[in-house]
């Protein structure tokens, strides 16, 4: 398979990280707002690494936790992406879609269209089966993307990472499978004959 090397959406690129997104990633992951439904912020050592292993799985595999820009003013506005989970749970191995982005840029739709650009990517291209999604149950915004991309909540559990004491361990599990995607509208974007290139188009 060729190496992805960007999905462009209408609004977004969906690329591999740069050195430059380096400053706005860790000030992003110090930002209280946007670290409200995680134990902690992280430091610019911790950001610096979570990048790294993003360019190396995004290099290797050709998918990843994407950094996100803006077509139209080309800012770097957060990630959005695939990423295997590395806990333990009944649902565990598996893929997941998650999202972060800087708070200048909630609530403009940014986060469903690129997420629905993953599941095209992931289902289409990737061929996985099986995509999943989780948040603290508290995590509205997050679970409204979930449900936005046409994720289906299949249960509940508690987050071995999170703290016993902390009101974040209870999390909403969402899934979807590629049968399910297939048959949704999403999939207008789908066509049996393109073959995923370096340049992946989904409007
Ligand atoms: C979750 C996040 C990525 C969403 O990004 P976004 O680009 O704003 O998402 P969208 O604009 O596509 O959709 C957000 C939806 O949440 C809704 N929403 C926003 N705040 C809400 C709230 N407090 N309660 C309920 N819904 C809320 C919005 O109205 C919108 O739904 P709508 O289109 O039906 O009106 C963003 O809020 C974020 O980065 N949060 C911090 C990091 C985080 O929590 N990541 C997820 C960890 S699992």
């Amino acid at each position: 398979m060729n190496k992805l090397t960007v999905i462009k959406t209408k609004r977004l690129l969906l690329r591999q990280w740069k050195d430059s997104d380096l400053h706005y990633y860790a000030s992003m992951n110090a930002d209280e707002d946007v670290m409200h439904f995680f134990p902690r912020l992280q430091t610019e050592e911790e950001s610096a690494a979570f990048i790294d292993v993003q360019l190396q799985r995004i290099d290797e595999r050709g998918w990843g936790l994407f950094a996100v820009e803006v077509i139209e003013s080309k800012e770097f506005i957060g990630f959005i992406g695939l990423n295997p989970t590395t806990f333990d749970s009944n649902f565990t191995p598996c893929t997941e879609i998650g999202w972060r982005l800087r708070k200048e840029f909630w609530n403009q739709g940014y986060a469903s269209e690129g997420a629905k650009a993953c599941l095209t990517y992931g289902f289409r291209d990737l061929d996985f089966k099986d995509i999943y999604s989780f948040t603290a149950k508290l995590n509205l915004p997050s679970e409204r993307v979930m449900q936005k991309i046409g994720m289906e909540q299949i249960g509940e559990f508690s987050h071995p990472r999170v703290p016993e004491d902390s009101i974040l361990k209870p999390h909403i599990l969402y899934h979807l499978s590629q049968s399910k995607f297939n048959e949704m509208n999403i999939n207008s974007a789908y066509n049996p004959n393109t073959k995923f290139s370096n340049l992946l188009q989904i409007q």
